[in-house]
């Protein structure tokens, strides 16, 4: 069976990623920094597969370390999810973002050239659309980002569709997630935001817990059913199995596509905190306060294009969602 690298696949989407591959039978090679994942991880990993793999510390912007990486563990495919992701963040310090996210890929690249490594599935997201003219979004939507987190992403996006039509590249897949959200049923991995989450699902959790005293709603006038913000949340383990399937194809088929992974359903902020109550029994309370500046009214995909090119469709629901996240949030 074929040898996977993970960049970041201590991080969440990562980790429960690795779950998958190494329950269909792949190898995996696990790198990562642990700038933004817990040093247990791997460990997890194990108790939940009974299968230990390599994991290998380090920053994919250090040539070095990534050329002995591939040389210590030849891979036939890699999936990189390794970046910084906060969108405040981003804004606040765009120069981390280029060097983490851009230069961090440039070098993870040119890593995999020297190592003779041609097959990539690449994280990006539904930022790239920034806002929508339609719902749902397909994948031909114009692309408008408007932060410095979406614009990485859309500089790497071309960079990977330029590496792929000049064949440096034989085969890569870029997905578009949506609004990623879950954990692992057991219980042992999950999300684990740094600080005050800013992120709808922890934020939630966090007040369900008693950590904080409600949820503030950004915003009640959005032109949506209930007036609240609508997105496409997406099971952390549909995502996964979705990369399973990219992975599977970029082994078996060069070329280079781009899909988004969203389950194509819109549920709003307040629907959430329904779900939430329905599937925990939990009442989260919350107040409306302003719009977020720079949120979109709504935004959730036409997930067609991923169903006829890897023959995936997400198949949990909000309440799944809701029921595993709240499993991984109060065992933590
Ligand atoms: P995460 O922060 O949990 O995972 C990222 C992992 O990369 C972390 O384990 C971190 O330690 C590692 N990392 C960061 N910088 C590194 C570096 N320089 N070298 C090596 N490792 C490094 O984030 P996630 O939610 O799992 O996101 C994974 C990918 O999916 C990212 O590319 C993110 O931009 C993308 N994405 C995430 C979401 C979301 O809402 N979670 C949505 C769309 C796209
Ligand atoms: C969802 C909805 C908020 C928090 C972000 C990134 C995107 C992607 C996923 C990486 C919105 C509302 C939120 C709160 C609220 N990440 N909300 N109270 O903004 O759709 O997407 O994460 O690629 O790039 O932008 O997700 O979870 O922050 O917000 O009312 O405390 O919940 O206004 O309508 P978003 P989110």
């Amino acid at each position: 069976m074929a040898r996977i690298m993970l960049t970041g696949g201590a991080g969440f989407i990562g980790s429960h990623t690795a779950v998958v591959l190494l329950e269909r039978g792949y190898d995996i090679v696990l790198l990562d920094d642990f700038s933004n994942a817990a040093r247990d991880v791997p460990d997890r990993l194990r108790q939940i597969t009974g299968i230990a793999m390599p994991v290998i510390e380090a920053d994919i912007r250090d040539p070095e370390a990534m050329r002995a990486a591939f040389a210590a563990f030849p891979v036939d495919a890699v999936v990189h999810f390794a970046a910084k992701k906060a969108v405040g963040e981003s804004e606040a310090d765009p120069l981390l973002y280029f060097d983490v996210n851009i230069l961090g890929t440039i070098r993870l690249l040119a890593a995999m050239r020297d190592a003779g490594v041609g097959r990539l599935v690449f994280s990006s997201s539904a930022t790239v659309y920034g806002e929508p003219d339609t719902c749902p979004i397909s994948e031909t939507a114009s692309l408008r980002v408007t932060n410095v987190y979406g614009r990485t992403k859309m500089v790497m996006e071309g960079m990977i569709e330029d590496l792929s039509r000049t064949g440096v590249l034989a085969a890569s897949a870029i997905l578009r997630y949506f609004n990623p959200v879950g954990a692992h049923p057991s219980g042992l991995i999950g999300e684990n935001p740094r600080g005050v989450p800013a992120n709808l699902m922890p934020y939630l959790c966090q007040v369900a817990a008693g950590q904080r005293p409600y949820l503030t709603v950004f915003g009640n006038d959005y032109p949506t059913h209930d007036g609240t913000g609508v997105r496409d949340f997406i099971h952390v383990m549909d995502l996964a199995e979705a990369h399973a399937a990219a992975v599977d194809r970029i082994l078996a088929q060069d070329g280079g596509f781009t899909v988004n992974l969203g389950t194509g359903t819109g549920y709003s902020v307040l629907d959430l905190v329904h779900a939430f109550k329905a599937a925990t029994g939990i009442d989260v309370p919350y107040q409306v306060g302003p719009r977020r500046p720079g949120d979109v009214a709504a935004c959730y995909a036409d997930p067609g294009l991923a169903a006829s090119l890897l023959g995936w469709r997400a198949s949990r629901g909000v309440q799944d969602m809701c029921r595993d996240a709240w499993r991984w949030q109060s065992r933590h």
